[in-house]
């Protein structure tokens, strides 16, 4: 089993970000410990005390969460981790200080994943960042002396301000830096965020897509997921995902799964704070999880059993293959090219 634990504050609002998160409400974070603390309790029960694999704390901003106020939450899972668990943990480079990261290395936290979206301080004042690119550099310069031994970072690519030059100089800078994970982002307009309204924000991005898959290979990065790169680890969590394996979701909006349900809790940081057991449930039918598990195995290094086609489905296999786009390799498909992956998806379904 995994756990995603959902922390929603942040020190300021990014423009394109559509997640759960809020800057105003600081003074709720008590509250909000122990209102993951009861839900861990309950999901604890409804999975039946499982053996965890991975915890991944996302955001939000859990930098902006202190060690002391996760401790308890980290005490009751101790006893259910199993012995080589990876434990992630996102962070923003302002606020991840030196004692934050010491703090989550003492909780038994041994990755980190980095929102620094790029090195150009220009880029990152267009895309509303609160830190500069050398506070991104010392961030990750720093987790690496608290001891994190996997360090990822997060970069944005397809926004208005990206140039080729731009681009090669945000991975020539990520590649020298101690890390062994990378994700690369296409920026998305989301609805209901002030760049929605912006639509000279974003540019085409599948040339740049294709430039960054090339210039990481030359430093040593292979792409194992549409918008994830490893040099030497690749994450564990995320490949769970995209295995649809099952996963606990705590924290407002955090989404669980159990193989055939998904778990909603609120994302309105009140309410889930005064009920933090309720979440609204999906009944996924057969074929709403064989389109999902189809999808998510194409778009990475998992890829999917022939077992699970059908018959009819082999004349498509067959003419995908000669036309390059996957291949088979003991008995199970794997997509060419992940920036294909849904439209072989959708040809196959
Ligand atoms: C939810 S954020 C949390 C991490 C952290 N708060 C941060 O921003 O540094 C996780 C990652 O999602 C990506 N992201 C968020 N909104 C995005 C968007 N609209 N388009 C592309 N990537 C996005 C960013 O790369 C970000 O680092
Ligand atoms: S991108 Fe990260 S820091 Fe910015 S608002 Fe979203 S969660 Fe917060």
């Amino acid at each position: 089993m995994i756990l995603y634990l959902h922390i929603p504050f942040c020190d300021s609002k990014c423009p394109y970000c559509a997640f759960t998160s809020y800057t105003n409400k600081t003074a709720l974070k008590e509250a909000y410990a122990r209102a993951i603390l009861e839900q861990l309790e309950f999901e604890i029960e409804k999975f039946h005390a499982p053996i965890i694999e991975s915890v991944f704390i996302g955001g939000g901003t859990p930098s902006v969460f202190s060690p002391k106020l996760l401790k308890p939450f980290m005490q009751r899972l101790t006893p259910l981790l199993s012995g080589k668990a990876e434990m992630t943990t996102e962070a923003n480079p302002n606020s991840a200080s030196p004692e934050w990261l010491f703090g989550m290395r003492e909780l038994g936290f041994n990755r980190i994943s980095f929102g620094v979206q790029s090195f150009d301080d220009k880029k990152l004042k267009f895309l509303g960042r609160a830190h500069s690119s050398r506070e991104a550099k010392e961030a990750v310069l720093n987790a690496k002396k608290a001891g994190f031994e996997n360090i990822s970072i997060d970069l944005i690519y397809g926004a208005k301000p990206d140039t080729k030059k731009l681009l090669e100089n945000d991975i020539k800078t990520a590649s020298a830096l101690p890390i062994n994970h990378l994700s690369a982002y296409s920026l998305t307009l989301e609805e209901k965020t002030p760049f929605f309204d912006r639509k000279d924000a974003a540019k085409e991005s599948l040339y740049m897509a294709k430039f960054i898959v090339k210039a990481l290979k030359n430093e040593g990065f292979s792409q194992y997921e549409v918008s994830n790169f490893s040099r030497g680890y690749e994450c564990f969590h995320n490949k769970r995902y995209w295995a649809h394996d099952s996963y606990m979701g705590v924290g407002c909006s955090a989404v669980g799964f159990d193989g055939n349900r998904r778990f909603y809790p609120s994302s309105d940081l009140e309410e889930y704070i005064k009920m933090p057991l309720f979440q609204k449930v999906e009944v996924l039918s057969e074929e709403d999880l064989r389109l999902e598990r189809l999808f998510l195995a194409l778009r990475s290094n998992l890829g999917i059993s022939l077992e699970r086609f059908s018959q009819e489905s082999q004349d498509k296999i067959d003419a995908l293959i000669s036309e390059k786009k996957v291949y088979i390799k003991d008995d199970r498909l794997y997509s060419n090219d992940y920036f294909l992956a849904d439209e072989i998806a959708l040809f196959l379904s």
